[in-house]
């Protein structure tokens, strides 16, 4: 079992044993382009204790890194703190070959694990604030339903002041480095929004309250050790206040046109009233869905205040580029924008009726007339994009404090 793959020292009693992805270019949808990490955790313990592990095909990574420190038969505890299989993949192995005396889980984790797996185990049921006593140490469960499954949950060691946070705090980024602090601010800031945007963003309020609770737990935090990506150690501070922002979703005076085109008359449309925004003093960015991908485009949405969305009528409906991004975005649920519809068609035109009903069901405030255009835009119909881009930027100006 022994092999190449070393663990990886996190703190006095922790160590990193698990996995670098670093070729998965799609997580449901999400588009990875620097890779991953799966992040599993050995507490050196008198009860030695696993925490989560790692995606199937990354087995034989996870148990080298192990092997590298003790036997694996050694390991006494696993807790499970969440079950998507991006963490669980190599559980029923992990319980096959370490045959630990215990395996934890929140309460929704045993339920979801049950059903994702035939495990020869009983996984005890955590509840929130519940203790688990390693001998020489305790390790105390916080519950963090939906974020981002409903049996999310965290773990602290209070005697390495070590925060397992699972998915959060988290982000998609494969690297050598194993700590924030030596990888490039700018990075961890893009690749960390990114995470947000595509994974946390339909559970920004919880993100807030569970914010809110782990401050009133009063608990010190030296290292914070998600399951994906670097583990911060240094800084602590500057990722939680940046998830509160990107949690709060405050309206900014960016705005984001999404568009697609088939024989460029759209994006005439996208281009000019791109120039309305810019006029008014607004920050646009304009994005193609030949050319850019959803997920880029969710980033974009994280930080700005407007969505406008244009496209062609194709077979009376919209384009299937839109369709796909509109579906992604109205399932991550961004709030606090205000947004509008253009397109250009042959003869039916019914595509941005279709958008202003998909921008309404997103909660999303209407601005302005939807602009139209038969064919080509004419200049008068590009002047009406102008207007539109205009309008709302001031719209944009009235709710930007
Ligand atoms: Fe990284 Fe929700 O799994």
């Amino acid at each position: 079992m022994k092999g190449v793959y070393k663990a990886v020292k996190i703190s006095e009693h922790v160590h990193w044993v698990g996995a670098i992805d670093w070729n998965i270019r799609d997580f449901h949808g999400y588009t990875t382009r620097r890779g991953t990490t799966y992040n599993a955790y050995l507490i050196m313990a008198d009860k030695i204790t696993l925490v989560d592990t790692v995606k199937a095909p990354f087995e034989a990574e996870m148990f080298s890194r192990i092997a590298s420190l003790v036997n694996p038969e050694d390991i006494s505890i696993i807790i499970s703190n969440h079950s998507e299989m991006d963490h669980s993949g190599c559980l029923a192995r992990a319980v096959e070959i370490i045959k630990p005396e215990l395996v934890y889980a929140s309460t929704m984790g045993v339920k979801t694990l049950r059903e994702i797996y035939e495990l020869d185990r009983e996984i005890v049921p955590l509840m929130d604030g519940d203790a688990i006593n390693l001998g020489n140490m305790n390790i105390s469960s916080i519950e963090t339903r939906m974020l981002h499954w409903p049996d999310s949950m965290f773990s602290y060691l209070a005697e390495d002041k070590l925060l397992f946070s699972q998915d959060a705090f988290g982000m998609h980024l494969a690297s050598s480095e194993r700590f924030s602090d030596e990888i490039d601010d700018a990075l961890l800031v893009y690749e960390g929004a990114t995470y947000f945007a595509n994974i946390l963003l339909p559970y920004s309020s919880l993100v807030l309250k569970l914010i809110e609770k782990v401050r009133d737990l009063g608990v010190e935090f030296a290292v914070v050790a998600p399951d994906h990506g670097p583990v911060w150690r240094k800084n602590i501070e500057k990722i939680v206040d940046l998830y509160r922002t990107w949690s709060l979703q405050k309206p900014a005076k960016k705005a984001v046109v999404v568009y697609d085109t088939m024989w460029h008359s759209t994006e005439l449309m996208a281009r000019a009233i791109g120039e309305g925004l810019r006029s008014a003093g607004v920050r646009v960015k304009l994005m193609s869905m030949k050319d850019n991908h959803r997920s880029d485009v969710a980033y974009e949405v994280l930080d700005a205040g407007a969505l406008i969305v244009g496209t062609p009528t194709l077979n009376n409906n919209i384009f299937p580029t839109i369709a796909d991004v509109m579906t992604y975005l109205k399932g991550l649920r961004p709030r606090n924008l205000v947004g509008a519809a253009f397109g250009s068609f042959g003869w039916s035109g019914e595509s941005i009726h279709y958008v202003q009903e998909l921008l309404s069901e997103m909660k999303i405030d209407l601005v302005g007339e939807a602009v139209s255009a038969r064919h080509v835009p004419g200049p008068d119909v590009i002047e009406k994009c102008v207007a539109l881009g205009r309008e709302v930027g001031e719209k944009l100006d009235e709710r930007v404090v």
